[in-house]
């Protein structure tokens, strides 16, 4: 059985989730849920992201210790990734114990194989990205991401050798030219390294809110150096060899663009030093904006999951955060885009299918669904939909599975439109238009069963089915004519009312 890992970045519990988290889970979910269909074995990590000074001052901010604000935050991540159907198999939070022990493990190794040395260090940071910047990076003198002041820092630190990575990391990427995509991200990272590389204070001492340092307790780790390790804790690094390398290197990542030096250049570079391969694969994906802005607590143009839930449901929600913004790029959520998506593609086209085919049936086929014709022209409108499904699930492209998918939810449409069952009798020719729709249905229904799953069930089940499209194996059961025929169906609610 194939294995298939594959991780959202840990998020920080300095703040509440928003859809823009949403958007890089709910992409990881369905990826993952395709994976499941196809057969392979997934492992589908998330979780948050606990230390650092970020977080510690969020705490303090409301009297709290920085343990129990974590433990509040990050089941607020929990609670949303709930409520939007995400099948994560783990989550991982950074003050676990299972975490220490495996970030201690990973940079004792590093420390053993001399790559990492102390020494003095002054710079400019900025809290918000936990990140350093220098002179030229700032915009009018302010953090380029958060356009907010830089606090300059000076401490005597562990550094990390990165600088000793730079021709490493070049040859890795000549070899390599599929492991980081879209192709344009590889080459920011690929220039990044040849402007040169420099080394990296990896520890801290004045603040206590981390992973205490091995060998020397005065220090704890700088709060990436520890976030990244989390992809090799939840897969046993260096308590389970043969777990470890069943998942690894063959991880896929998805991020968003704001951290791929840190998942593109540090990791990479941070595996060759510990002794293990760098991961496998990285997927760059671009921000969702508000109003051409990226979601920030200080902007307050934050909107929730839930918010939006609330108003269209889980798996509308889902399949707008997948449907409209291909990855890759950026894209702008307004609530103007989310209802016209909803009322034509899942109202009108979807929900309308079903709603005629099952009325059809159940006023002139006796309530029983007939079977497909063998030789029917939706068949080769639905293999090529499939071929076309199976490609853009597999480059991480959901927009276009989904926007295939929908090409075959209109065709099923245009062929009712055309035959015009509402104005037959009962007959041969009725019963193969019906039993085409049908099976144009159950083939829909597998397909959008990775970004909405309950519709996919709910369809399932309208259609006379039984069991789950969860427990079908594609792309076999998804050729054309795998329905059976014979099955009772009902009328019944629409499934994605009208919202005006
Ligand atoms: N904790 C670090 C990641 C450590 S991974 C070892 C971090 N956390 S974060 O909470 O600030 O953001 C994590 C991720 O959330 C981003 O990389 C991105 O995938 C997602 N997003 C956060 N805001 C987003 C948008 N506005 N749009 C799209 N994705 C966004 O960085």
């Amino acid at each position: 059985m194939a294995k298939f890992y594959i991780t959202t970045p840990i998020y920080y519990v300095n703040d509440a989730p928003h859809i823009g988290h949403a958007y890089t889970t709910v992409t990881a979910d369905a990826i993952a849920r395709w994976h499941r269909l196809l057969g392979d074995q997934v492992l589908f990590l998330t979780g948050t992201d606990e230390h650092g000074l970020k977080v510690a001052r969020a705490a303090e901010r409301q009297g709290m210790d920085p343990k129990s604000w974590a433990d509040k935050t990050s089941k607020r991540f929990l609670e949303a990734w709930e409520l939007l159907s995400i099948s994560n198999d783990d989550f991982i939070r950074t003050t676990e114990p299972r975490h220490y022990a495996t970030v201690q493990r990973f940079l004792q190794a590093v420390y053993d194989n001399g790559y990492i040395t102390k020494g003095t260090w002054t710079g400019l940071y900025c809290v918000d990205c936990e990140d350093y910047y220098t002179e030229a990076q700032l915009v009018e003198g302010n953090c380029p991401v958060h356009a907010r002041p830089v606090e300059v820092v000076e401490e005597e630190n562990y550094f990390f050798k990165l600088s000793l990575f730079t021709e490493q990391l070049l040859d890795w990427y000549d070899h390599h030219p599929q492991a980081v995509l879209p192709s344009s991200k590889a080459n920011e990272a690929i220039s990044f390294i040849r402007q040169g590389l420099q080394d990296i204070s990896i520890t801290r001492t004045s603040f206590k809110w981390g992973v205490p340092v091995p060998w020397d307790n005065e220090h704890v780790f700088y709060v990436w150096y520890d976030a990244l390790i989390n992809y090799v804790t939840a897969i046993s690094y260096g308590v389970d060899q043969d777990n470890f390398n069943q998942w690894w290197p063959a991880v896929h990542h998805l991020i968003g663009k704001e951290i791929l030096r840190f998942h593109c250049v540090w990791w990479p570079a941070m595996c060759m030093a510990a002794g293990i391969a760098p991961p496998g694969h990285v997927f760059v994906h671009g921000w969702l904006l508000v109003g051409g802005e990226k979601m920030a607590k200080s902007k307050l143009n934050q909107i929730t999951p839930a918010e939006l839930v609330e108003q269209f449901g889980v798996d509308a929600v889902r399949y707008h955060l997948l449907r409209d913004t291909p990855l890759g790029s950026d894209g702008d959520f307004s609530y103007e885009a989310m209802l016209s998506r909803y009322n034509a593609d899942l109202a009108n086209n979807l929900g309308n299918l079903l709603s005629r085919v099952t009325a059809v049936v159940t006023s002139k086929c006796g309530g029983v669904g007939p079977s497909p014709n063998p030789d029917s022209e939706l068949a080769s409108v639905t293999d090529q939909v499939l071929e076309q499904a199976l490609g853009a699930w597999d480059n991480f492209a959901p927009y276009e599975a989904l926007d295939v998918t929908w090409k075959l939810i209109k065709e099923t449409n245009a062929y009712l439109e055309a035959n015009e069952p509402w104005r037959m009798e009962p007959s041969d020719s009725l019963d193969k238009v019906m039993g085409d729709a049908l099976e144009a249905l159950r083939i829909v229904a597998l397909l959008i069963f990775p970004a909405m799953p309950s519709t996919s069930v709910t369809l399932w089940r309208r259609i006379g089915l039984e069991g789950s499209p969860a427990n079908a194996r594609l792309p076999e059961s998804a050729r054309w004519g795998g329905y059976p025929g014979g099955l009772p169906i009902q009328r019944s609610e629409p499934l994605f009312p009208r919202i005006k």
